[in-house]
């Protein structure tokens, strides 16, 4: 029968094995996917631990994890949530950190042999380890995630990564919550070594023993302030927090344990923290604050001030509102984009991208590269189709100069693209993206053209941003094979891919779409057809609204920092530069036309458009641009503005919320209509492809938190002050009358 202890190990999926005197501890959770830490984990290590102590025979330790792809995802985050108070987190924290403390203390060695993601807990715990062995698997990726959840690191990652790898390097890990893969973590000092898959648990084994023999040695030294270049940007929020510490400040800070050097540096590392969270990211400053207690004042310091940090973020709402992203984002990779769970995408095994331009090219690199199948571009011109390879090239090429890539992976990466101007190579291509100009005329033509050489399975899918999926299928002979892939842009950077489906759409279609999405590395959301789809549709009133305001006199940079305070990553009148000022002219009708004078555009922008200012592609909106960095407002802009010269200074918390509500009421309106499945899609959605505020969780999220009592009276308020474009949505009504939030059935 087995013991009580061995029963705990059972379920905390944890083995012991003895081989040639080295103890192999697996962690393998069962019924669970990936291992997590819990402190019932870290008891039952910690038991195994002591059995290795007790016995003479093992003079090292292994341990390794029995999954396939996964070492330890991190802590459990639905654990986390059951706990009541701060205290008791910080109780946690504390357990995890006596356990961490024991196994680096631990007489014998200790060797983590990594394969899968080890992040947060899990790289907490190998930190503790006295040597890291990692595959070269891309399965394989090191970091700690936490302050993407409004955390931070709990278990001793604080200290123990900082004194590993140096301030620096450190901090850019825990303030961004970025992955690393194998190269760049033993570049950087988290791991020792790098090796092949099938080789992981034998040379684990070697060092084991060569550690205990003493043959291995390793010197580890408080590396203190090194310099590491920042490596490439990364997607979503990770991407979103990086650059917080700047090259430039550590360069001017590098002075090794200098208290002075390290005073600069941390004044500089918040404030430049500050500008670019704004205050509203509590996790990222905490982190800050903690890491220097304890380069000041030594470890113990520091990790009761991690304790302590950690059981107030916990029960934060930033913190709530990122974990629900985050369990949002989970949810979405498990399905496949239909009420019907059993149907299955087909294989997509080539793609052909119609237009060769800014979305065309974009998607020829995600399709070709990140997805791995081969592609075909069409363009109407040599230029065009020479244009789509050029691009790839260019992306191709900055992940060669950040060593993401090697010259020879990018080659035989780009091989996989090829571009021409007529349909030759697509009589096999099972999904086709057409991202050819915004016309509806045109996109019937080259429907009718593909479907003449195309096979009758082929997908179209079309990357329109305004035009009704439903009117495009009226073009084709297969209309339950056409379908809406809407990109954003720069596509190899924007995370969110909305997939729209119209009534005839067949299920097979949308869960291969929106599978092929998922291996572009994109979060998809699903929603149904009508004009802007969702993204498009509730960006349409909140640009009316920031033009509405110029109209009325508001100042360009006021304006922009209004939203950007509120915790926008641009302002409205830099993305209209950003996104072109006609492209959004056109929107604008197309919009106006299906929905009424509610979203009508002010006339006040047609002298800007008139007057040539399409934006940063011209160099030339309503700011100005050198060398494609963005410079300062032209102040002759405003003589095409009504009011001239002379700017009012309007209050900057009233324009931020005119311009946010408007997002948010149309995004409620999109509910109500059943454009959007869930108020969890548009929070993504929005999130995601929009850049709405994630400490805010979106824009259902975000109304919920106000009351949808409260916000009925915001928006009543603002139409008897400015009219019809303020009514509120339908269904904010119902849910007032109802008692009801938008997360409430
Ligand atoms: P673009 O003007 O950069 O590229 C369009 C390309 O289509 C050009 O290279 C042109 O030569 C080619 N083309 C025109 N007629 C063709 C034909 N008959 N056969 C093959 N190629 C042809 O335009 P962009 O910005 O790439 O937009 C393309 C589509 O993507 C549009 O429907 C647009 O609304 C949509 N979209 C654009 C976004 C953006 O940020 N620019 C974002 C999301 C969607």
């Amino acid at each position: 029968m087995a013991t009580k202890q061995e029963a705990v190990e059972a379920k905390q999926g944890l083995s012991y094995d003895v081989t040639n005197g080295v103890a192999v501890i697996t962690v393998d959770q069962p019924g669970a996917p990936v291992n997590t830490l819990s402190p019932e984990t870290g008891t039952a290590f910690t038991t195994l631990l002591q059995q290795a102590e007790r016995d003479p025979e093992v003079k090292a330790v292994v341990f390794i994890s029995g999954k396939k792809d996964n070492f330890v995802a991190g802590a459990n985050i639905d654990f986390l949530q059951t706990i009541k108070t701060p205290a008791d987190v910080e109780a946690i924290s504390r357990g995890a950190h006596a356990q961490f403390d024991q196994l680096e203390a631990f007489s014998k060695p200790v060797v983590a042999a990594i394969h899968g993601a080890c992040l947060g807990g899990g790289l907490e715990w190998v930190l503790a380890c006295h040597y890291r062995i990692v595959t070269d698997s891309p399965k394989s990726v090191v970091g700690l995630p936490e302050t993407q959840l409004g955390l931070i690191p709990g278990a001793g990652g604080t200290q123990r990564l900082p004194a590993l790898i140096g301030a620096q390097a450190a901090l850019d890990l825990i303030l961004t919550g970025k992955n690393v893969k194998p190269s760049k973590a033993k570049k950087l000092g988290i791991v020792d070594e790098v090796v092949p898959v099938p080789m992981l648990k034998d040379i684990a084994l070697k060092r084991a023993e060569e550690l205990a023999a003493g043959t291995l040695k390793v010197e580890r030294a408080h590396q203190g302030f090194k310099a590491v270049a920042q490596s490439g940007k990364k997607k979503g929020l990770a991407g979103f927090f990086q650059g917080l510490i700047s090259k430039d400040l550590w360069a001017e800070a590098a002075l090794e344990d200098n208290p002075l050097g390290r005073k600069v540096l941390f004044d500089q590392a918040k404030k430049a923290l500050l500008k670019k969270t704004r205050g509203k990211y509590p996790a990222q400053e905490k982190a800050l604050q903690v890491i220097r207690v304890g380069l000041e004042s030594g470890r113990k310091a520091g990790l009761e001030a991690e304790a302590k940090a950690f059981g107030e973020l916990v029960f934060t709402d930033v913190s709530r509102r990122l974990v629900e992203i985050f369990f949002a984002t989970t949810a979405l990779k498990k399905e496949n984009g239909t009420a019907n769970a059993s149907v299955k995408a087909r294989e997509v095994k080539k793609v052909g991208v119609l237009g060769g331009g800014l979305m065309g090219g974009g998607i020829a690199y995600v399709a070709g590269v990140l997805q791995g199948v081969p592609v075909r571009v069409k363009d109407r011109d040599d230029a065009g189709a020479g244009r789509a390879l050029k691009q790839v090239q260019t992306v191709l090429d900055e992940r060669v100069k950040r060593r993401s890539l090697t010259p020879r992976e990018s080659n035989a990466k780009l091989s996989n693209i090829t571009a021409g101007t007529d349909y030759s190579g697509f009589k096999s291509v099972d999904l086709i993206i057409e991202a050819v100009f915004e016309d509806l005329k045109l996109k019937h033509q080259v429907i009718a053209e593909v479907e003449a050489v195309t096979g009758e399975n082929t997908i179209f899918a079309s990357n329109t941003s305004s035009l009704p999926i439903g009117e495009l299928a009226k073009g084709s002979k297969r209309p339950s094979q056409v379908i809406g892939m809407h990109y954003f842009s720069p596509v190899h950077k924007m995370p969110l891919l909305e997939i729209i489906t119209h009534p005839g759409t067949a299920e097979w279609v949308t869960a291969t779409c929106v599978d092929v999405g998922k291996k572009q590395g994109k979060t998809v959301i699903v929603v149904n057809d009508g004009p802007g789809f969702y993204t498009s549709r509730i960006l349409a009133p909140y640009m009316n609204e920031a033009a509405y305001l110029l109209a009325e006199g508001a100042d360009i940079v006021q304006l922009d920092k209004a939203l950007v305070d509120f915790g926008f990553p641009v302002g409205p009148i830099t993305l209209l530069d950003e996104v072109g000022i006609d492209v959004a002219q056109k929107v604008g009708p197309i919009m106006e036309a299906a929905f009424g004078k509610r979203m009508s555009a002010p006339k006040a922008l047609e002298g800007v458009v008139s007057d040539g200012r399409l934006g940063r592609k011209t160099n030339k909106g309503f700011y100005l641009y050198e060398d494609g960095k963005k410079k300062e407002v032209d102040p002759q802009v405003y003589l095409l503005l009504p009011h001239g010269k002379d700017r009012k200074s309007l209050d900057a918390a009233e324009m931020a919320e005119r311009v946010a509500l408007q997002m948010v009421n149309e995004a409620i309106r999109c509910l109500g209509e059943g454009i959007l499945r869930s108020p969890r899609d548009g929070d993504v959605g929005a999130i995601f492809g929009l850049g709405f505020p994630p400490f805010l969780g979106g824009p259902f999220r975000y109304a919920d938190a106000l009351g949808p009592s409260n916000l009925l009276r915001k928006l009543e308020h603002y139409q008897d002050k400015y009219g019809e474009r303020f009514t509120p949505a339908p269904l904010l009504v119902e849910k007032v009358r109802a008692g009801k939030g938008f997360y409430e059935a």
